[in-house]
């Protein structure tokens, strides 16, 4: 089994390069079954996300072919659409919108249900399934399958009665080719839903309106192959930040949009952080005592959930007490008995964390029991004494391009490490 044994109380200094978005990544790549022809995305992020997504895309025809680490290029001409199995969707999310392309191309989708990240809670896709069925498709699930049928999407008027990424971005691959016009209404505004817009748009579809919660959609009768480089990713910017803080270190955080990170910025700044922004970058540096604040977690432009369980750790060193709310998810806060472990003060009471502050982290054996919570456990390693050795890595590696070597190149003592019987360091020393 791998593992990341970090040894901490290191301070990290120097510049990291930030790769392309995630979230939005893996909308563009489906996107690209909308129209027959020759794709060159850049700024793809190396993650297994993404790999797993290409791998889809390769199981249904495409070709793809990567023409520098962060560059493929997709040909979508020979895409012989069948069905996406369990197999290929369990790992990933967002798989989900392998529904909203292949309905906008096609008129029907049969689509395992998705995989990936489970917080502790459900995570229903109720409101993906309404917008489609808004749009004229039939719905309906089968042995984990779900098929999505119809003779001719019609533009509807949709509303969310809540704001959900996901949906949001699924509606407007189902009604980019739709006939007549849709209108999303109490739509997403993350980042990430306006570059796929903007990719939509350079594919030949007629969207306004994204980045607002009103989104416009006049469906087109063919779309076109483009070329088009993807946004930053706001979240691992935002992980980095908080890093530096964390472990009182400077860091240049470079190929950011400083916009996308102004919430997480301002809570720096709140908790005694100094946070300067410039073009595309932005440094992060911390030198006298840090104190806590509260969070509450909403949609764009509001704080991040994605960033909920990073800015934990840092709360838990600043002093006093701090309250987290997360109010896009139910359950988010299970990562919070690993940090315990180390030594944080943590208490849940429903929705929110109450944080005690200047918490004295140890090193611990820890697991990373999604994405976001694998990227606080790197951050509690980073600043706790001793050896941390984190465990279901795999988690981490869906969403963080390299990750080791971006961390060590600053300063960190961090390492993957292959124990073949799962035996550890720790235990070794014990
Ligand atoms: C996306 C992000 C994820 C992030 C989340 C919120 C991707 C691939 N993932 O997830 O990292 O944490 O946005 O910023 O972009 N909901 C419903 N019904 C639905 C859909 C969502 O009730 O059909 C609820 C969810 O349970 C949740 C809230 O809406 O409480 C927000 O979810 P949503 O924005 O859809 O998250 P995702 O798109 O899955």
């Amino acid at each position: 089994m791998e593992k990341f044994v970090i040894k901490g109380s290191k301070a990290l200094r120097g510049e990291i390069n930030i790769s392309g978005a995630k979230n939005a990544a893996v909308a563009i790549l489906p996107a690209t079954i909308l129209a027959k022809g020759v794709f060159n995305i850049e700024n793809v992020p190396d993650i297994r996300d993404i790999n797993s997504m290409l791998e889809i895309l390769e199981a249904m025809g495409a070709e793809v072919v990567y023409t520098n680490r962060s560059t493929v290029r997709i040909d979508t001409r020979n895409i012989n659409f069948k069905a996406v199995p369990y197999e290929q969707t369990k790992n990933l999310r967002a798989s989900y919108y392998l529904l909203g392309a292949l309905l906008g191309m096609y008129n029907h989708a049969k689509v395992a249900m998705p995989g990936g990240c489970n917080f502790g809670g459900v995570r229903p896709i109720d409101l993906h399934l309404k917008g489609f069925s808004a749009l004229g498709a039939i719905i309906s699930t089968d042995g984990g399958m779900i098929k999505a049928k119809a003779q001719k999407l019609i533009g509807n008027s949709i509303y969310f009665d809540k704001v959900s990424v996901g949906a949001t971005i699924n509606v407007m691959l189902a009604a980019v080719k739709a006939r007549g016009i849709t209108v999303i209404e109490n739509a997403a505004r993350e980042p990430h839903i306006v570059d796929v817009a903007n990719f939509l748009n350079l594919m030949g579809a007629d969207i306004k309106g994204a980045g607002t919660d009103v989104i416009r959609i006049h469906g087109v009768s063919e779309l076109h192959a483009c070329n088009y480089s993807i946004i930053p990713d706001q979240i691992e910017a935002g992980t980095y930040m908080v890093a530096a803080a964390a472990t009182k270190g400077d860091l240049l955080i470079k190929n950011v949009i400083p916009k996308h990170l102004e919430p997480i910025t301002a809570k720096l700044r709140e908790c005694g952080a100094i946070v300067e922004e410039f073009d595309d970058s932005i440094r992060v540096y911390a030198t006298g005592r840090l104190h806590g604040c509260n969070i509450k977690t909403m949609p764009h432009p509001g704080f991040p959930t994605d960033m909920q369980p990073q800015f934990t750790v840092l709360l838990s060193l600043c002093e006093g007490i701090s309250i987290v709310t997360d109010s896009v998810w139910d359950n988010r806060f299970r990562y919070v008995d690993q940090l315990t472990r180390m030594g944080a003060q943590i208490q849940i009471e429903g929705k929110a964390a109450i944080v005690q502050g200047s918490a004295v982290l140890k090193g611990a054996p820890v697991k990373a029991d999604d994405l976001r919570a694998g990227a606080a456990m790197i951050i509690a390693g980073l600043c706790a004494k001793g050896t941390t050795e984190i465990e279901d890595i795999i988690h981490i590696d869906r969403g963080y391009e390299d990750v080791v070597k971006k961390l060590t190149d600053v300063g960190a003592s961090i390492a993957r490490m292959d124990f073949p019987n799962s035996a550890s360091l720790l235990n070794k020393r014990a």
